[in-house]
C-alpha cells in the first residue's frame, strides 16, 4: 500500500484477528497462514502486526524489518528529551511520520513490528502518541492480524481496539489446553473486547479429535479448528523458508483455510 495514502483512507469496520497462546504453541506459524488465507481470499489490504518483542512473523511473511516501534519509541524518547527534533516538525508530525516509516509494505499487506518493550524512563506520551496513530493506521485496513507474544498484557495496554476474533493456540494435550482457557481468561479480566473465541490445536499428531473436543469443552472454549503436525512446516523452518509460501495442498495451510471458512461469513 502506498504509505503517503495510509492516513488518508478509513474503512470503518475492519475485521481484527489476534493469536495468543503459551510460548512455542504455533502463535507465529499459524498466524502467517492466516495471513496467506486472507491474501488467497483476495481479503487485503492486511494490516500484519509482530506483536512479540521476539521478532520473527517478518520471516514468515518473506519480508526485512528495517526499524521497530521500539525503536522509534526509544528515539522519540531521546529526541524530546534533548528536545533535538527535526526543524519545524511537531512532535506529533515526526511521531506520524516514523510510523509511517516503519511500515514493512508487502504485496497485499503491511507489516508492523513493535519491538522490545520500554525500559525504565517516561514513555507514556511516546506511547500515546503511538496508540493514537496505529489506531488511525489501522483504520486503512480490512483486516488486521497481530501475532502476540505469550501474555495479553501489551494488547491492553497498547490499544483500546476491539478484537473480532481471538484464537489461542494450544498444544494437544490437556495441560495445554487449560492453558489456553486461562489466556481466554486473562483477557476478559484485562477487559479486551474481543467479540468470540477459538481455540486451535496445533501439531496434532494422532490424537482422536472427538478427546480433544470434549477437553475444549470442559472450559466452555469453541474448538475453532485442528492443525496437523506437518513436515512441510518442519521443512520450510530448517530451509529458512517463509511459510506463507506454501503451497495449497499442505496439510496445515488447508486446516488454516478451514478455520477461516468457519470464521470469515
Ligand atoms: N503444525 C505444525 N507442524 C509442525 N511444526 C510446527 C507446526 N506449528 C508450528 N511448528 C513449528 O514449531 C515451532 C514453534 O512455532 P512458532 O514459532 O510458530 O511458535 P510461537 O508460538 O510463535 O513461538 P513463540 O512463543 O516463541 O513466539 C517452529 O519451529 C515451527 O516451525
Ligand atoms: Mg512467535
Amino acid at each position: 500500500m502506498k504509505v503517503q495514502k495510509a492516513f488518508e483512507r478509513c474503512i470503518e469496520l475492519s475485521f481484527t484477528i489476534a493469536i495468543a497462546g503459551k510460548g512455542g504453541t504455533g502463535k507465529t506459524t499459524i498466524s502467517s497462514l492466516i495471513i496467506r488465507g486472507l491474501l488467497e481470499r483476495g481479503k487485503k489490504p492486511i494490516f500484519a502486526v509482530d506483536a512479540d518483542a521476539n521478532v520473527n512473523l517478518n520471516e514468515q511473511l518473506g519480508v526485512e524489518v528495517e526499524k521497530t516501534i521500539g525503536a522509534v519509541r526509544e528515539d522519540m524518547l531521546q529526541k524530546v528529551g534533548v528536545g533535538e527534533m527535526p526543524a519545524g516538525m511537531t512532535k506529533e508530525q515526526y511521531m506520524e511520520y516514523e510510523l509511517q516509516d516503519s511500515l514493512v509494505e508487502a504485496e497485499g499487506f503491511d507489516l508492523l513490528v513493535m519491538g522490545r518493550p520500554e525500559g525504565p524512563g517516561c514513555y507514556c506520551y511516546a506511547n500515546n502518541l503511538l496508540r493514537r496513530y496505529m489506531e488511525i493506521l489501522a483504520k486503512n485496513y480490512p483486516y488486521i492480524v497481530i501475532d502476540n507474544e505469550a501474555g495479553m498484557e501489551h494488547l491492553s495496554r497498547r490499544t483500546t481496539q476491539k478484537i473480532d476474533l481471538l484464537l489461542v493456540v494450544s498444544e494437544p494435550n490437556p495441560i495445554s489446553i487449560m492453558t489456553a482457557a486461562r489466556i481466554r481468561d486473562l483477557a476478559k479480566d484485562l477487559k479486551i473486547e474481543v467479540k468470540r473465541v477459538g481455540l486451535v490445536i496445533n501439531r496434532v499428531n494422532g490424537e482422536q479429535p472427538e478427546i480433544l473436543e470434549a477437553e475444549t469443552k470442559k472450559y466452555s472454549l469453541e474448538l475453532a479448528g485442528i492443525i496437523p503436525a506437518d513436515t512441510a512446516i518442519v521443512e520450510y523452518s530448517w530451509q529458512r523458508k517463509p511459510t506463507v509460501q506454501m503451497p495449497n495442498d499442505s496439510i496445515s495451510v488447508k486446516a488454516v483455510n478451514k478455520i477461516l471458512d468457519k470464521f470469515l461469513a
